[in-house]
């Protein structure tokens, strides 16, 4: 049996777009979003049938020993977004605008959303905040560049949220979600990423909004989920929040891979006579 998973049969096997987001919220067939950074992890996660890939600026934390995702600039995204693209035709790519690249304007976010459409072949952007970055979703949107946005714990505001902490909770919160959510909606973003929120916060701003929502510690009732690769492979092995699947342990199959052969090349066993040239 092939190892793809359910892939829709109305979608087959042709590129799965932003309108591909909005008919699985109204049919209720959840999205499936991973992270991917470069174009050989892409190649096989698209192998696996995810619907689409998110590079995320968590690029910057997990693969380059960074503790918060604020040094990421443009020219990284682009980079690692050209990667992804090069390994995943078929999944919808993502590409975070990293901080600082569409906070200070519309104009700004423009230039730099329209630079990683441009310069990557990926498919749209996202962008962390509610009600105050709708201006810049609207100006992105005008300009053609589809958005995704990020509620809930967003990592560019560590600082100003005192951590990674659970958002959503205590009273006025899930209007001021509903709030944000809605006014994301309204400038023509086409999904939210809901991260780090009680579930039941996160099914009630899912019910109030017409596009889906991608859930990252936020419970089932979302319109998709989206996991940092890395994570659920089990490579990240500090990293061990109650949200996370594990869906294989490969950081103990590197170490265990890489002693075996150091072990072999210091005894004089590697490489063996099946792996030498004869003259
Ligand atoms: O950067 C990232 O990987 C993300 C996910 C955690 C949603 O934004």
């Amino acid at each position: 049996m092939s190892d793809v998973a359910n892939l829709s049969r109305s979608e087959g096997t042709r590129t799965f777009s932003v309108l591909d987001f909005a008919r699985r919220k109204k049919a209720g067939e959840p999205i499936v979003m991973v992270t991917a950074y470069d174009a050989l992890f892409a190649s096989l996660v698209e192998a696996a049938g995810v619907d689409s890939i998110l590079v995320g600026d968590s690029v910057v934390s997990v693969l380059a020993g960074e503790s918060t995702t604020l040094s990421a600039t443009v020219d990284q995204m682009i980079y690692h977004g050209r990667l992804v693209r090069r390994g995943a035709k078929r999944a919808l790519v993502v590409v975070d605008m990293p901080f600082l690249s569409y906070q200070v304007s519309p104009v700004e976010a423009v230039r730099n959303g329209g630079r990683i459409l441009k310069e990557t072949g990926a498919g749209a952007v996202k962008l962390e905040g509610g009600a105050d970055m709708a201006p810049a979703v609207e100006a992105l949107v005008k300009a053609g560049v589809p958005v995704m946005g990020h509620l809930g714990f967003t990592p560019q505001s560590v600082h100003q949220l005192g951590g990674h902490r659970v958002q959503g909770r205590g009273e006025g919160a899930l209007q001021k979600l509903v709030r944000d959510a809605r006014a994301l909606q309204d400038a023509g973003a086409f999904a939210i990423v809901l991260e780090l929120m009680p579930a039941l916060i996160a099914q009630r701003v899912t019910a109030n909004l017409s596009v889906p929502t991608i859930g990252i510690g936020a419970g089932p009732r979302c319109d998709g989920q989206v996991l940092v690769l890395h994570d659920m492979l089990g490579l990240n092995e500090g990293f061990n929040p109650g949200f996370l699947k594990r869906y294989a342990e490969l950081g103990g199959e590197v170490r265990g891979a890489v002693s075996r052969y150091a072990k072999e090349v210091r005894a004089g066993e590697f490489p063996g006579p099946e792996h030498v040239r004869k003259m």
